[in-house]
């Protein structure tokens, strides 16, 4: 996406380095205006370079001057102002664009977001409540400003929000709402099944796919409950609701009480199979117990929900496996009774956390290469099928 950002004069300014900086890595293009107090932060020559194009200070007509404000305006599908001063937020309030950023702004008709920042008093002030008001009812968003020690000294509500939840207002505003009317249920990391209170049974899951799944799609509008092993503690968007399980047993309640009010739900925890039979409520000592546990079955969550919303619901699994990924996945989706199973392949450091990651889609009317080889990407192509599934393509 073309971006424009608008970078005002207070000490937050230096984060706006960091914002144009996660904005670039994202893939999007940015431009940046400043005015001329931002120019006694951070010199223009910095988000100069972190943009790779040169920075609008004045306006005018390129390409022998500077950059002109109508150009920035008509090219940008977004624009960021980070940090906006009172000062800034009262010229944007009252339509006074006395400097480029305000230029732009007034110029420029896509979504806004604007994180404030500034002494608490200077927050707090009617008038500047009142600029926050208007530019609200003019379809700014506002993200922040946040608690915390300002440059001053001096506590209270006036630091600028974190670059990262600056970044994540705007993917929030920016992205389609092509999943609304939806409501999704998302299994999420590996089960804990304990042997005594200090040992147990588990998987290396971190639970990001289903965190990455459920925060995309709340993004996109859809109403997601994300039932989430314990090491699925990733940030989460806000509108996600989070029932935070243990054991396969427990997961499969909360899976099964939410699942009434759901149409889609999506299995990425990496259940348990087993259990062990018996748990003790005091530590095993080692001198005490043999070497062999007898194990139980955990249910099959899945399985279980397919049982009962077979046709009724989408139902899509994951199969992660070390080898025959796609046979495997096949023959999950028929024995399992799902719509859709995702394969992706575990083990030499794929599959887990972060790393490489490539999946397929298997259907009943064949396979799909998801394209990418990283977990956001498989998330976008595995909530596009479900939209099209449910709403048509
Ligand atoms: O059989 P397998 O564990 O490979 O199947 C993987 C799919 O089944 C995943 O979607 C997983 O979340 C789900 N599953 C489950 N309950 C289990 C085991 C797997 O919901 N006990």
């Amino acid at each position: 996406m073309r971006i424009v950002v608008g970078v005002a004069g207070g000490i937050a300014a230096y984060k706006a380095c960091e914002v144009v900086s996660r904005l670039v890595k994202a893939g999007h293009e940015v431009r940046v205006t400043m005015t001329p107090a931002a120019a006694q932060f951070v010199a223009p020559l910095t988000f100069r370079a972190l943009s790779g194009h040169d920075v609008g200070m004045q306006s005018g007509d390129e390409p022998e001057g500077p950059i002109s404000h109508v150009t920035l305006s008509h090219w940008a599908e977004a624009m960021v102002i980070a940090p906006a001063t009172a000062a800034l937020m009262a010229r944007l309030a009252t339509g006074n664009p006395s400097e480029m950023v305000s230029l732009v702004y007034l110029g420029f008709r896509g979504p806004v977001v604007l994180a404030p920042a500034m002494e608490p008093e200077m927050w707090e002030h009617p008038r500047t409540q009142a600029n926050l008001r208007t530019l609200q009812q003019d379809g700014v968003h506002i993200v922040g400003p946040v608690y915390g020690r300002m440059a001053s000294g001096l506590e209270g509500w006036g630091r600028m929000a974190e670059p990262s939840d600056v970044v994540d207002a705007l993917d929030d505003v920016t992205a389609p709402k092509d999943l609304t009317g939806l409501r999704l249920v998302i299994t999420a990391g590996a089960t804990w099944e304990y042997f005594d209170p200090v040992r147990l049974l588990t998987n290396p899951s971190t639970g990001l796919m289903g965190v990455m799944l459920a925060n995309q799609a709340a993004r996109r509008g859809a109403s997601v409950t994300l039932v989430a092993g314990p090491t699925a503690t990733h940030p989460l968007h806000p509108a996600v609701e989070k029932r935070s399980v243990v054991s396969a047993r427990e997961m499969l309640d909360a899976v099964s009480a939410a699942m009434p009010q759901a149409n889609v739900l999506i299995g990425a925890a990496a259940v348990s199979d087993f259990r062990p039979a018996e748990r003790l409520d005091q530590k095993a000592h080692k001198e005490a117990v043999g070497l062999s546990w007898n194990m139980e079955r955990n249910p099959d969550v899945i399985r279980i929900m397919a049982e009962q919303y077979r046709g009724q619901k989408l139902l899509i699994g994951f199969a992660a496996e070390t080898e025959n990924a796609l046979e495997q996945a096949a023959k999950k989706r028929a024995a399992k009774g799902l719509d859709a199973v995702v394969a992706n392949f575990v083990g030499d450091g794929q599959g887990f956390g972060e790393g490489l990651h490539q999946a397929w889609l298997v259907t009943e009317s064949g396979v799909q290469a998801l394209e990418g080889s990283s977990k956001t990407l498989t998330a976008t192509q595995i909530l596009d099928w479900i939209r099209n599934q449910t709403k048509g393509a």
